[in-house]
């Protein structure tokens, strides 16, 4: 392997270059050869500045964060910043791409900052349940100001050039383009001008009031509910006024180390690294895309219009076809009216808005403009009948090689597939709603779905920046399945003794952004009613059906549309709606139940029980191929947790033992609902994790 950090003297500048791909993280060696290039740098006297710079694409994007969790070895970067910090003459950082965490923090630690204007600056810790630990809430603040840097740290967002400059982070902006050049002139600058060392830490920070630090934590508990790290990091950026800076890094440490060893920390950074492997599908390893540049999309409801929206934005011209003349116009409205949404959120210009619907955006009740589309994406109603219909005259019209793709939520594409003569080019492309909002997109992979027509829906996503996740064809794919099973458990709980709204608040309270039943009003309890009523004749004779939500229904009530649903919708509140507790009351009743206190926790239990055990059965069908894409599905269109990591990570952490004993527990209740998956039993008796399989 080459010198991930390379040292030369040139005109009396020591230049220190980091080279260690893909994005020079901060990892042990790299670690050691600045250690190494700064102890050099201090043995010499014909050294009279120096630069640091990043080869190929970026600066350093950060530590390298696969040695997290593992002993941590010298030189530590905290220790490392402080020798680039002290160093006796003027050290120069030259910045491009993203100097993130670790990599900014070095740059805070040199003297000096230049900058290209595309770089990017950041301390994106708190992403990762972390906090800037080698510095950063030290010397951010003394630079950018408290407040600053209190919003910069516990969002974690990323900042540009200007912005950077404005605020004092960065000292220059600069068009060269060579960046080791960039940085060697300002060195030169520097030293004929006698400018000297000019250490962060010997700034005194501007002080503010306290209250800034107790707003901070007020928002923080609301936003960033039952998160570790933005509390820390506001205690960090709090010691960085009150305490010396020795004693402030000193406090940044321990609050560092607390998070280094939270549960929060280790789902997080699975969570990371999930969303980057989840992309690794063994069959279109090496397989090239079809080329996209044209799509097609045909119903313009709420998804239609939301999955034209995404394509339109990322540059894709657009043809959207509806039923006749009214359902057209209704679609194009649909369509403007997102756009329009953009525009006011300043995401999209005025102008920019009326290119795409003049010259992107086409919308037709003519199926044959669809013969020059690469990929048809349908999105009609939830009928078998429809999406055959469909098929059959998109196989008729469409080019030979155009992927034909199904949104369908729940129905199976292999009989989609099967309508047409070219079966190899049929997909399924569940999006989520808002399409144009989620990041979660489902890639269903049909019995004789060609590998290139995979690979062609991996690469629209990546090109409608969606998180994909490979998801084999079975009622409802991967999430939408496991939906309908902890749906059921939240019902069972119900059904028990706890009222949606204790299961709602239970939910909430493990941090999903809705409980389940606030969750079935926004979508429209119509869509659940639909799908119970197409599996009834399927349904199993020893199921205990839950009929509360089929009563409200039944009663024209579905939810938010409605103004009325497991929730009452008026003056923009939402309160319980008494109703339902009737229905629950009968149908408790009818059936015999007598209704029992369901505590907070056992809610949680058998909501995750069910979730897991679900999830297990996926994973063992291939219906997903590793625990890990369960846990990105549930992480990006359900609302799961961040900080939890998703539900095969948290079954790891809370133990699979506990998991397989509660399901025992609850199948004394209900012996049907609760059958653990045979891949839960065999993992509890190896001693295994999910973990494991994702790496195996
Ligand atoms: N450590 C180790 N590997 C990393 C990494 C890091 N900090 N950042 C990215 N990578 C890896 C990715 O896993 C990926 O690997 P594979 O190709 O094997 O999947 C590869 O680098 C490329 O990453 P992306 O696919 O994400 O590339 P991108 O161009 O879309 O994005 C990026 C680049 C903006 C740098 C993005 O990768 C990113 O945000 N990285 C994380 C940055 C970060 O959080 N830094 C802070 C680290 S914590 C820290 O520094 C703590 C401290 O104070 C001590
Ligand atoms: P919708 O009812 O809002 O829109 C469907 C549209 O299709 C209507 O505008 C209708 O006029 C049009 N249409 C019907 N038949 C047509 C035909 N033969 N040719 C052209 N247009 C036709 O429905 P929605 O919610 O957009 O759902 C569409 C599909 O997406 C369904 O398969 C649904 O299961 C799936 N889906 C829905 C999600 C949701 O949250 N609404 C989420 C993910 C998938």
């Amino acid at each position: 392997m080459s010198d991930p950090v390379l040292l030369e003297i040139t005109d009396d500048i020591a230049v220190i270059a980091i080279a260690n791909p893909p994005v020079n993280a901060l990892s042990h060696s790299v670690r050691q050869g600045l250690d190494a290039a700064f102890a050099e740098i201090a043995r010499r006297d014909d050294v009279k500045a120096a630069v640091i710079y990043g080869t190929d694409r970026t600066f350093i994007a950060g530590a390298d964060i696969r040695e997290f969790g593992k002993p941590p070895q010298e030189p530590f970067l905290p220790d490392l910043i402080n020798r680039i910090e002290a160093c006796a003459v003027p050290v120069v950082a030259a910045l491009h791409g993203t100097a993130l965490g670790g990599g900014l923090e070095v740059a805070l630690g040199a003297h000096y900052r230049i900058a290209v204007p595309s770089a990017r600056f950041g301390l994106p810790e708190v992403t990762l349940g972390i906090l800037p630990g080698a510095g950063g809430t030290q010397r951010l603040p003394r630079l950018a100001g408290v407040e600053f840097a209190l919003e910069a740290i516990t969002s974690g967002r990323q900042i540009g050039a200007e912005e950077a400059l404005a605020a004092g982070v960065i000292d220059r902006i600069s068009d060269t383009a060579d960046i080791r050049e960039m940085g060697l002139s300002y060195a030169r600058e520097l030293i004929a001008s006698g400018a000297q060392p000019r250490r962060t830490s010997d700034i005194a920070p501007e002080p503010v009031s306290p209250d800034v630090f107790e707003q901070a934590r007020a928002k923080l508990a609301k936003k960033a509910r039952g998160q570790l790290a933005p509390q820390n990091c506001v205690k960090a950026v709090e010691g960085a006024l009150s305490l010396p800076f020795a004693e402030g890094l000193a406090n940044e440490r321990a609050l560092f180390q607390e998070l280094m060893e939270s549960d929060q920390r280790a789902a997080l950074i699975h969570a990371f690294f999930a969303e980057r492997q989840v992309a690794k599908v063994p069959e279109i390893n090496g397989v090239e895309p079809r080329a996209i540049s044209r799509i097609g999309v045909i119903g313009g409801g709420t998804m239609g219009a939301g999955i034209a929206v995404s394509a339109l934005l990322t540059g894709l011209q657009v043809t959207l076809i509806e039923r006749d003349a009214e359902a057209v116009s209704r679609a194009e409205t649909n369509v403007a009216k997102i756009l329009q949404g953009s525009v006011k959120r300043g995401k999209l210009t005025q102008e920019k808005f009326d290119a795409i619907m003049r010259e992107a955006f086409e919308a037709s009740a003519e199926y044959a403009t669809l013969a020059t589309a690469d990929v048809v994406i349908e999105a009609v109603f939830e009928s078998m009948e429809v999406k055959k219909e469909v098929f059959t005259k998109l196989d008729a019209i469409c080019k030979p090689g155009a992927v034909l793709a199904s949104n369908t939520s729940y129905l199976d594409v292999n009989e989609i597939a099967a309508m047409t003569t070219r079966p190899q080019d049929v997909i399924g492309l569940h999006f989520f709603s808002p399409a144009h909002v989620m990041r979660l997109l489902e890639i269903v992979v049909a019995d004789e779905t060609a590998p290139d027509v995979t690979a062609t829906g991996f690469a629209l996503a990546k090109r409608l920046k969606k998180v994909a996740v490979r998801a084999g064809v079975c009622d409802g794919f991967i999430g939408n399945r496991i939906l309908s099973h902890y749906r059921k458990a939240g019902d069972g709980a119900v059904l028990a003794g706890a009222s949606p709204f204790e299961v709602d608040r239970a939910l909430v309270n493990f941090g999903l952004a809705m409980g389940p039943y606030a969750v079935s009003d926004l979508a429209g309890l119509d869509i659940g009613w639909a799908t119970r009523k197409r599996l009834a004749p399927t349904r199993d004779p020893r199921e205990v059906y839950a009929e509360f939500a089929d009563r409200l229904c039944e009663a024209g009530h579905f939810g938010r549309k409605t103004g009325k649903g497991f929730y009452v919708y008026d003056d923009g509140g939402q309160t319980p709606n008494a109703e339902v507790i009737d229905h629950i009351a009968e149908e408790r009743a009818a059936k015999g139940i007598a209704a029992r206190e369901i505590p907070e926790q056992e809610i949680v239990d058998r909501y995750m029980a069910a979730m897991i055990n679900e999830a297990a059965r996926v994973v063992e069908e291939g219906i997903a191929l590793r625990p890990l894409d369960v846990d990105v599905t549930l992480l990006n269109g359900y609302g799961f947790p961040r900080w939890r990591g998703g539900p095969m990570q948290y079954a790891d952490t809370v133990g699979l033992e506990k998991v397989l004993a509660d399901i025992e527990r609850f199948a004394q209740e209900d012996d049907f609902l609760w059958q653990p998956a045979p891949l839960l039993k065999r993992l509890v008796a190896e001693g295994k994790t999910f973990a494991d399989l994702n790496n195996a």
